[in-house]
């Protein structure tokens, strides 16, 4: 089915603003870079899932739910988008998070508190944040968990940590059509594309958009926040078939095709890193823009190495995809990340 025709709620602002990044290339001595504003969807303080909500709530609408449940970490973005996004569609909202109960909430969860959840359930140490898959416990919680409310007349749509895949591969691909849009306006097309990978679904996304409307010449480039490249570019390659048959298109492309960097993970997920603060500070005093710790910090951490290490021509055109995750600065687990001054 052509992705124009599938089912879509409209949750966020889109186009999101597509905006050079002069002073930054200047102080790189790198190509040319623009930075996609996905930060600024509107919605629930934005960011990139809503693109891919659109597309859950028109699927929980079309199947009649009244309520939204769905699992993340304790500092989601994931689940605080979702909580925004069944707000404005009347639905109620349950979420199952991994991690204790903090005594105060700060970051994510605050804005999850000021949002107004249903209920939220803390389920220590089960959901792997950055896949859509979750353990076996917690998926025998969400089972529960959506029986318990369909005896109190509810009628539950499950939404896996991140959105199903399916639904980011569209919802980023959108994203691609909109670069492309923006660009001509400039007088230019992007050589390659940077952006966070956790899920993988919005890098699936970006690499479906770019075979439809960019007749593949865009590559995208993931940074890994979490796993290794070779468990990422496998489960791209599978999302990427799923995405493929959906839309009925003909062979996606071959997995070498598929670019994910893992050297800027550092410790582990959600753990600061040297270039990820460098990364930071950078971008904010140079074009007065705030990255995230967890993710987009990361990701242009990466994309400032590829730079230095030469991986664009100097006349290329490189976009840099900001997926939000800024309340994530608040969070009590990030308390002293930018204390120091380097
Ligand atoms: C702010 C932010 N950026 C990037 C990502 C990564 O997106 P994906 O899970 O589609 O790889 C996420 C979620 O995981 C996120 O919350």
């Amino acid at each position: 089915m052509a992705i124009g025709k599938l089912p879509r709620v409209r949750l966020g602002e889109f186009p999101t603003p597509m905006q050079p990044l002069e002073n930054l290339s200047r102080v790189l001595g790198g190509p040319r870079l623009f930075i996609k504003r996905d930060d600024l969807s509107g919605l629930g303080l934005g960011g990139n899932k809503l693109r891919k909500l659109e597309f859950a709530l028109a699927d929980a609408r079309a199947q009649g739910a009244t309520a939204l449940l769905t699992v993340g970490g304790v500092q989601s973005n994931h689940t605080r988008l979702t909580i925004a996004a069944g707000n404005r569609l009347g639905l109620k909202t349950f979420l199952l998070l991994r991690g204790e109960k903090p005594d105060r909430a700060s970051g994510n969860l605050l804005i999850d508190e000021i949002l107004g959840a249903e209920e939220i359930r803390f389920v220590p140490g089960l959901v792997q944040v950055t896949r859509e898959k979750v353990s076996p416990a917690i998926e025998e919680a969400v089972g529960a968990w959506l029986e318990e409310l369909r005896g109190k007349g509810e009628r539950p749509y499950y939404i896996p940590n991140g959105c199903a895949p399916l639904h980011g591969a569209i919802g980023y691909a959108g994203c691609v059509l909109e670069m492309v849009e923006q660009l001509r306006d400039a007088d230019c097309t992007a050589d390659a594309v940077v952006a966070a990978c956790g899920t993988s679904s919005t890098q699936t996304g970006l690499i479906v958009g770019a075979a439809l409307f960019a007749h593949g010449e865009l590559n995208v480039h993931g940074i890994s926040v979490a796993g290794s490249a070779a468990d990422l570019v496998h489960r791209i390659t599978g999302q990427l078939r799923d995405a493929w048959k959906a839309l009925d298109l003909p062979s996606p492309p071959p997995e070498d095709r598929i670019i994910v960097h893992d050297a800027f993970v550092g410790e582990g997920y959600g753990l600061p890193t040297e270039g990820m603060r460098e990364a930071v500070r950078l971008v904010a005093r140079a074009e007065g823009i705030v990255l995230d710790p967890v993710y987009t910090g990361k990701a242009m951490a990466g994309l400032i190495d590829l730079i230095r290490t030469g991986r664009f021509r100097s006349d290329a055109v490189v976009v840099f995809l900001h997926t939000g995750g800024a309340p994530g600065l608040f969070a009590k687990e990030h308390e002293g990340t930018f204390s120091s001054q380097s």
